[in-house]
Protein backbone atom coordinates (compact mmCIF):
# COMPACT_ATOMS: atom_id res chain seq x y z
CA UNK A 1 0.00 0.00 0.00
CA UNK A 2 1.67 3.11 -1.22
CA UNK A 3 0.42 6.40 1.35
CA UNK A 4 1.00 10.25 -0.03
CA UNK A 5 0.23 12.38 3.15
CA UNK A 6 -0.35 15.86 3.34
CA UNK A 7 0.58 17.71 6.57
CA UNK A 8 -0.63 21.33 6.78
CA UNK A 9 -2.02 21.81 10.17
CA UNK A 10 0.02 24.64 11.58
CA UNK A 11 3.59 26.12 10.22
CA UNK A 12 5.43 22.91 8.38
CA UNK A 13 4.10 22.37 5.23
CA UNK A 14 4.75 18.72 4.44
CA UNK A 15 4.71 15.60 2.34
CA UNK A 16 5.62 12.27 2.74
CA UNK A 17 5.33 8.92 0.15
CA UNK A 18 5.43 5.86 2.28
CA UNK A 19 5.43 2.22 0.96
CA UNK A 20 4.09 -0.80 2.72
CA UNK A 21 4.77 -4.22 2.21
CA UNK A 22 3.19 -6.77 4.28
CA UNK A 23 4.68 -10.28 4.23
CA UNK A 24 4.44 -13.17 6.04
CA UNK A 25 7.51 -11.71 8.53
CA UNK A 26 5.33 -8.77 9.10
CA UNK A 27 4.93 -5.26 7.43
CA UNK A 28 7.61 -3.43 6.04
CA UNK A 29 7.87 0.36 5.44
CA UNK A 30 9.88 2.31 3.27
CA UNK A 31 10.24 6.33 3.34
CA UNK A 32 10.13 6.45 -0.76
CA UNK A 33 10.73 10.91 -0.03
CA UNK A 34 9.46 13.04 2.25
CA UNK A 35 9.93 16.99 2.25
CA UNK A 36 9.32 19.60 5.28
CA UNK A 37 9.04 23.04 4.14
CA UNK A 38 9.60 24.74 7.28
CA UNK A 39 8.07 28.82 7.98
CA UNK A 40 10.16 30.19 11.03
CA UNK A 41 11.45 33.03 8.72
CA UNK A 42 8.23 33.98 7.43
CA UNK A 43 6.84 33.99 11.25
CA UNK A 44 10.23 34.97 12.90
CA UNK A 45 9.10 38.85 12.76
CA UNK A 46 6.45 38.24 14.56
CA UNK A 47 6.88 36.40 17.59
CA UNK A 48 4.84 33.13 17.04
CA UNK A 49 2.92 31.63 14.16
CA UNK A 50 -0.29 34.03 12.50
CA UNK A 51 -2.35 31.90 10.67
CA UNK A 52 -3.52 33.80 7.31
CA UNK A 53 0.57 34.26 7.26
CA UNK A 54 1.03 29.99 7.69
CA UNK A 55 -1.82 29.56 4.87
CA UNK A 56 -0.44 31.64 2.46
CA UNK A 57 3.11 30.06 3.07
CA UNK A 58 1.08 26.73 2.11
CA UNK A 59 -0.54 27.70 -0.74
CA UNK A 60 2.99 28.58 -1.84
CA UNK A 61 5.12 26.01 -0.85
CA UNK A 62 2.56 22.57 -1.39
CA UNK A 63 2.59 22.76 -5.01
CA UNK A 64 6.54 23.09 -5.24
CA UNK A 65 7.17 20.38 -3.26
CA UNK A 66 4.75 18.20 -4.85
CA UNK A 67 6.38 19.02 -7.91
CA UNK A 68 9.24 18.17 -7.00
CA UNK A 69 7.80 15.02 -5.22
CA UNK A 70 6.38 13.73 -8.42
CA UNK A 71 9.79 14.09 -9.78
CA UNK A 72 11.44 12.14 -7.09
CA UNK A 73 9.57 9.94 -5.52
CA UNK A 74 8.08 8.20 -8.81
CA UNK A 75 9.90 5.96 -10.96
CA UNK A 76 9.74 7.03 -14.67
CA UNK A 77 6.70 9.51 -13.52
CA UNK A 78 4.47 6.80 -12.99
CA UNK A 79 2.96 8.21 -9.68
CA UNK A 80 0.58 5.69 -8.58
CA UNK A 81 -0.60 5.83 -4.69
CA UNK A 82 -3.29 3.51 -3.04
CA UNK A 83 -4.53 6.48 -0.38
CA UNK A 84 -3.98 10.00 -0.32
CA UNK A 85 -4.02 11.06 3.44
CA UNK A 86 -4.36 14.15 4.95
CA UNK A 87 -4.62 16.04 8.17
CA UNK A 88 -7.85 17.19 9.49
CA UNK A 89 -7.33 18.33 12.93
CA UNK A 90 -7.39 19.59 15.54
CA UNK A 91 -4.81 22.69 14.05
CA UNK A 92 -5.55 25.64 12.60
CA UNK A 93 -8.86 26.42 10.74
CA UNK A 94 -7.10 27.79 7.62
CA UNK A 95 -3.77 25.82 7.62
CA UNK A 96 -5.89 22.29 7.71
CA UNK A 97 -7.72 23.93 5.06
CA UNK A 98 -5.51 24.49 2.66
CA UNK A 99 -3.94 20.84 3.26
CA UNK A 100 -7.49 19.33 2.47
CA UNK A 101 -8.06 21.31 -0.51
CA UNK A 102 -4.73 20.29 -2.26
CA UNK A 103 -4.74 16.38 -1.16
CA UNK A 104 -8.64 16.75 -2.89
CA UNK A 105 -6.42 18.51 -5.99
CA UNK A 106 -4.01 16.24 -6.20
CA UNK A 107 -6.59 13.27 -5.64
CA UNK A 108 -8.50 14.32 -8.62
CA UNK A 109 -5.36 15.14 -11.10
CA UNK A 110 -2.93 12.71 -10.64
CA UNK A 111 -4.27 9.94 -8.21
CA UNK A 112 -7.98 9.38 -9.46
CA UNK A 113 -8.17 5.75 -7.87
CA UNK A 114 -6.54 5.96 -4.91
CA UNK A 115 -8.35 6.63 -1.47
CA UNK A 116 -8.70 10.01 0.34
CA UNK A 117 -8.60 9.95 3.48
CA UNK A 118 -8.48 12.04 6.64
CA UNK A 119 -6.07 11.67 9.61
CA UNK A 120 -6.37 13.02 13.12
CA UNK A 121 -2.93 15.18 13.92
CA UNK A 122 -2.60 13.20 16.80
CA UNK A 123 -3.02 9.91 16.07
CA UNK A 124 0.39 10.87 13.91
CA UNK A 125 2.31 11.87 16.75
CA UNK A 126 0.77 9.00 18.94
CA UNK A 127 1.92 6.30 16.55
CA UNK A 128 5.32 8.21 15.75
CA UNK A 129 6.85 6.09 18.03
CA UNK A 130 6.89 3.16 15.41
CA UNK A 131 9.84 5.09 13.97
CA UNK A 132 12.24 4.51 16.60
CA UNK A 133 14.88 2.29 16.01
CA UNK A 134 14.61 0.52 19.46
CA UNK A 135 10.53 -0.27 18.85
CA UNK A 136 11.75 -4.11 17.63
CA UNK A 137 11.42 -2.01 14.18
CA UNK A 138 14.70 -1.90 12.88
CA UNK A 139 15.10 -2.08 9.53
CA UNK A 140 11.72 -0.48 9.39
CA UNK A 141 9.67 -3.34 10.23
CA UNK A 142 6.18 -2.92 12.26
CA UNK A 143 6.86 -5.82 14.21
CA UNK A 144 5.12 -4.54 17.22
CA UNK A 145 3.35 -7.12 18.61
CA UNK A 146 6.49 -8.86 20.06
CA UNK A 147 5.19 -8.40 23.74
CA UNK A 148 7.86 -5.84 24.82
CA UNK A 149 5.15 -2.97 24.12
CA UNK A 150 2.15 -2.58 25.35
CA UNK A 151 0.40 -1.77 27.87
CA UNK A 152 2.75 1.38 27.09
CA UNK A 153 2.43 4.92 28.54
CA UNK A 154 2.78 7.58 26.44
CA UNK A 155 4.03 10.96 26.93
CA UNK A 156 2.27 13.70 24.25
CA UNK A 157 3.88 16.68 24.67
CA UNK A 158 3.66 19.50 22.15
CA UNK A 159 2.73 23.37 21.15
CA UNK A 160 -1.09 22.29 21.13
CA UNK A 161 -1.24 19.41 23.49
CA UNK A 162 -0.01 17.98 27.14
CA UNK A 163 -1.27 14.54 27.48
CA UNK A 164 -0.18 11.08 29.16
CA UNK A 165 -2.13 7.96 27.59
CA UNK A 166 -2.35 4.78 28.19
CA UNK A 167 -1.99 2.05 25.20
CA UNK A 168 -3.21 -1.43 25.44
CA UNK A 169 -2.34 -2.30 21.62
CA UNK A 170 -2.47 0.15 18.89
CA UNK A 171 -5.86 0.85 18.68
CA UNK A 172 -7.28 0.78 21.99
CA UNK A 173 -5.78 3.84 24.23
CA UNK A 174 -7.58 6.24 27.36
CA UNK A 175 -6.55 9.63 28.08
CA UNK A 176 -5.31 9.24 31.54
CA UNK A 177 -4.54 13.24 32.32
CA UNK A 178 -3.44 16.35 30.25
CA UNK A 179 -3.42 19.79 30.81
CA UNK A 180 -6.02 22.53 32.29
CA UNK A 181 -4.75 25.16 30.93
CA UNK A 182 -1.77 25.63 28.43
CA UNK A 183 0.25 23.02 26.76
CA UNK A 184 4.27 22.51 27.68
CA UNK A 185 5.15 23.67 24.31
CA UNK A 186 3.35 26.73 24.22
CA UNK A 187 4.89 27.31 27.73
CA UNK A 188 8.26 27.23 26.14
CA UNK A 189 7.65 29.50 23.16
CA UNK A 190 5.83 32.02 26.07
CA UNK A 191 9.06 31.89 28.45
CA UNK A 192 11.22 32.26 25.26
CA UNK A 193 9.91 35.72 24.25
CA UNK A 194 10.17 36.41 27.80
CA UNK A 195 13.67 35.59 27.72
CA UNK A 196 14.44 37.84 24.59
CA UNK A 197 14.82 34.19 22.60
CA UNK A 198 13.33 34.19 18.97
CA UNK A 199 10.39 32.15 17.60
CA UNK A 200 10.46 29.00 17.68
CA UNK A 201 11.15 29.21 21.55
CA UNK A 202 11.49 25.56 23.02
CA UNK A 203 14.47 24.71 21.12
CA UNK A 204 16.08 28.17 22.06
CA UNK A 205 15.12 27.46 25.91
CA UNK A 206 16.63 23.88 25.60
CA UNK A 207 20.18 25.57 23.89
CA UNK A 208 20.37 28.39 26.68
CA UNK A 209 19.60 25.94 29.34
CA UNK A 210 22.29 23.58 28.59
CA UNK A 211 24.64 26.45 28.15
CA UNK A 212 25.15 26.64 32.57
CA UNK A 213 25.92 23.26 32.55
CA UNK A 214 28.12 20.66 32.04
CA UNK A 215 27.53 18.56 29.16
CA UNK A 216 27.65 15.51 31.09
CA UNK A 217 24.84 15.38 32.68
CA UNK A 218 24.93 19.28 34.29
CA UNK A 219 23.47 18.57 38.71
CA UNK A 220 26.75 20.12 39.57
CA UNK A 221 25.82 22.30 42.63
CA UNK A 222 27.95 24.75 42.15
CA UNK A 223 25.25 25.10 38.77
CA UNK A 224 21.94 24.53 40.99
CA UNK A 225 23.23 26.94 43.57
CA UNK A 226 22.22 29.66 40.83
CA UNK A 227 19.20 27.80 39.77
CA UNK A 228 15.77 30.13 40.89
CA UNK A 229 13.24 28.04 42.12
CA UNK A 230 9.89 27.87 40.29
CA UNK A 231 6.93 25.69 41.30
CA UNK A 232 7.34 21.90 39.57
CA UNK A 233 2.99 22.68 39.27
CA UNK A 234 0.72 19.53 39.87
CA UNK A 235 3.31 17.24 40.81
CA UNK A 236 0.78 15.95 44.24
CA UNK A 237 -2.25 16.45 42.13
CA UNK A 238 -3.29 13.12 42.63
CA UNK A 239 -4.03 13.05 39.41
CA UNK A 240 -2.48 12.35 35.85
CA UNK A 241 -3.14 16.13 35.05
CA UNK A 242 -0.80 19.07 34.36
CA UNK A 243 -1.20 23.01 34.48
CA UNK A 244 1.03 25.24 32.94
CA UNK A 245 -0.10 28.64 33.19
CA UNK A 246 0.78 28.89 37.01
CA UNK A 247 4.84 28.31 36.23
CA UNK A 248 4.23 30.54 33.36
CA UNK A 249 3.75 33.44 35.57
CA UNK A 250 5.95 32.54 38.00
CA UNK A 251 8.88 33.40 35.61
CA UNK A 252 7.06 36.43 34.31
CA UNK A 253 6.97 37.60 37.70
CA UNK A 254 10.61 36.16 38.84
CA UNK A 255 12.04 38.36 35.76
CA UNK A 256 10.18 41.49 36.76
CA UNK A 257 11.52 41.27 40.04
CA UNK A 258 15.09 40.27 38.80
CA UNK A 259 16.20 42.50 35.98
CA UNK A 260 19.47 41.48 35.89
CA UNK A 261 18.48 37.34 36.65
CA UNK A 262 20.77 35.23 34.68
CA UNK A 263 18.70 34.32 31.72
CA UNK A 264 20.35 30.78 31.04
CA UNK A 265 19.87 30.11 34.91
CA UNK A 266 16.12 31.09 34.48
CA UNK A 267 15.87 28.99 31.39
CA UNK A 268 17.06 26.21 33.17
CA UNK A 269 15.28 26.30 36.35
CA UNK A 270 11.85 26.67 34.12
CA UNK A 271 13.02 23.48 32.06
CA UNK A 272 13.35 21.52 35.12
CA UNK A 273 9.99 22.72 36.74
CA UNK A 274 8.11 22.30 33.27
CA UNK A 275 9.51 18.57 33.07
CA UNK A 276 9.25 17.20 36.77
CA UNK A 277 5.72 17.00 36.50
CA UNK A 278 6.07 15.11 33.01
CA UNK A 279 8.24 12.33 34.38
CA UNK A 280 6.59 12.03 37.44
CA UNK A 281 3.62 10.91 36.19
CA UNK A 282 4.56 9.06 33.56
CA UNK A 283 6.51 6.94 36.27
CA UNK A 284 3.61 6.71 38.63
CA UNK A 285 0.74 5.69 35.67
CA UNK A 286 3.65 2.81 34.21
CA UNK A 287 3.86 1.37 37.96
CA UNK A 288 0.00 1.91 38.53
CA UNK A 289 -0.77 0.04 34.90
CA UNK A 290 1.89 -2.82 34.60
CA UNK A 291 3.79 -0.37 31.59
CA UNK A 292 6.35 -2.65 29.77
CA UNK A 293 7.30 0.80 27.86
CA UNK A 294 6.94 4.49 28.23
CA UNK A 295 6.56 6.78 25.24
CA UNK A 296 7.40 10.00 24.44
CA UNK A 297 6.35 11.62 21.72
CA UNK A 298 4.73 15.59 20.02
CA UNK A 299 7.37 18.58 19.38
CA UNK A 300 8.58 18.61 22.98
CA UNK A 301 10.12 15.39 22.34
CA UNK A 302 12.47 17.10 20.59
CA UNK A 303 13.96 18.25 23.75
CA UNK A 304 17.52 16.08 24.20
CA UNK A 305 16.60 17.22 27.89
CA UNK A 306 13.36 15.82 28.26
CA UNK A 307 14.17 12.87 26.11
CA UNK A 308 17.35 11.90 28.63
CA UNK A 309 15.23 12.71 32.02
CA UNK A 310 12.52 9.90 30.41
CA UNK A 311 15.07 7.29 29.35
CA UNK A 312 17.06 7.78 32.80
CA UNK A 313 13.68 7.11 34.59
CA UNK A 314 12.68 3.89 32.28
CA UNK A 315 16.10 2.43 32.65
CA UNK A 316 15.96 -1.34 34.21
CA UNK A 317 12.11 -0.67 34.64
CA UNK A 318 10.32 0.18 31.18
CA UNK A 319 11.76 0.12 27.14
CA UNK A 320 11.62 3.35 26.47
CA UNK A 321 10.81 4.09 22.78
CA UNK A 322 10.70 8.12 21.14
CA UNK A 323 11.05 8.78 17.16
CA UNK A 324 14.08 10.68 15.78
CA UNK A 325 14.23 14.29 16.86
CA UNK A 326 12.76 15.46 13.31
CA UNK A 327 9.81 13.05 13.64
CA UNK A 328 8.53 14.01 16.73
CA UNK A 329 8.06 18.09 15.48
CA UNK A 330 5.20 18.24 12.34
CA UNK A 331 5.94 15.68 9.64
CA UNK A 332 3.82 13.78 7.13
CA UNK A 333 5.71 10.61 7.57
CA UNK A 334 3.59 10.16 10.81
CA UNK A 335 0.26 11.16 9.27
CA UNK A 336 0.92 8.22 6.77
CA UNK A 337 1.56 5.63 9.36
CA UNK A 338 -1.28 6.93 11.24
CA UNK A 339 -3.05 6.55 7.67
CA UNK A 340 -2.17 3.06 7.20
CA UNK A 341 -3.09 1.68 10.76
CA UNK A 342 -6.05 3.47 10.26
CA UNK A 343 -7.03 1.77 6.52
CA UNK A 344 -6.52 -1.70 8.63
CA UNK A 345 -8.90 -0.46 11.18
CA UNK A 346 -11.19 0.78 9.11
CA UNK A 347 -11.20 4.32 11.14
CA UNK A 348 -12.21 7.10 9.37
CA UNK A 349 -12.56 10.62 9.79
CA UNK A 350 -14.78 12.95 7.78
CA UNK A 351 -12.63 15.49 4.88
CA UNK A 352 -13.28 18.91 6.80
CA UNK A 353 -10.61 21.34 8.86
CA UNK A 354 -12.00 20.00 12.60
CA UNK A 355 -9.41 22.76 14.53
CA UNK A 356 -10.68 20.87 17.60
CA UNK A 357 -10.64 17.06 16.94
CA UNK A 358 -9.41 14.95 20.13
CA UNK A 359 -7.52 11.52 20.57
O1 LIG B 1 4.31 18.84 17.59
P1 LIG B 1 4.77 20.21 17.19
O2 LIG B 1 5.80 20.32 16.11
O3 LIG B 1 3.54 21.07 16.77
C1 LIG B 1 2.28 20.88 17.34
O4 LIG B 1 1.59 19.90 16.94
O5 LIG B 1 1.96 21.65 18.27
O6 LIG B 1 5.27 20.92 18.54
C2 LIG B 1 5.80 22.22 18.51
C3 LIG B 1 6.19 22.60 19.92
C4 LIG B 1 6.53 24.08 20.06
O7 LIG B 1 5.82 24.61 21.15
C5 LIG B 1 8.05 24.06 20.32
O8 LIG B 1 8.48 25.14 21.10
C6 LIG B 1 8.20 22.74 21.04
O9 LIG B 1 7.35 21.86 20.34
N1 LIG B 1 9.62 22.28 20.99
C7 LIG B 1 10.42 22.21 22.08
C8 LIG B 1 11.70 21.80 21.61
N2 LIG B 1 11.61 21.63 20.25
C9 LIG B 1 10.32 21.93 19.90
N3 LIG B 1 10.17 22.46 23.38
C10 LIG B 1 11.20 22.29 24.24
N4 LIG B 1 12.45 21.94 23.88
C11 LIG B 1 12.74 21.67 22.59
N5 LIG B 1 13.97 21.32 22.23
ZN1 LIG C 1 2.18 18.32 16.14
Amino acid sequence: MRIIAVETSCDETALAVLNFLSSEAGTRYEIEREIVASQIEAHRPYGGVVPHIARREHEKNLPIIFDNILRTAFNAGAAEADVVAVTVGPGLDPCLWSGINFAKDIHKKHFPGAKLVGVNHLEGHLYSFLLSQEAGITNRKLRILNGKVFPAVQLLVSGGHTMLILMRSLSDWEILGQTRDDSVGETFDKVARMLGLPYPGGPEVEKLARSIVSENGGNSRASCARLPSFPEPMMHSGDYDFSYSGLKTAVLYYLRDHPSADKAAVARAFQEAAFAPLVHKAKKAAERHGAKSVMLSGGVAASRALREKVQKMCRGRYNFFTAPAEYNTDNAVMIALAAYINQLAGKKYKLGAQPDLSL
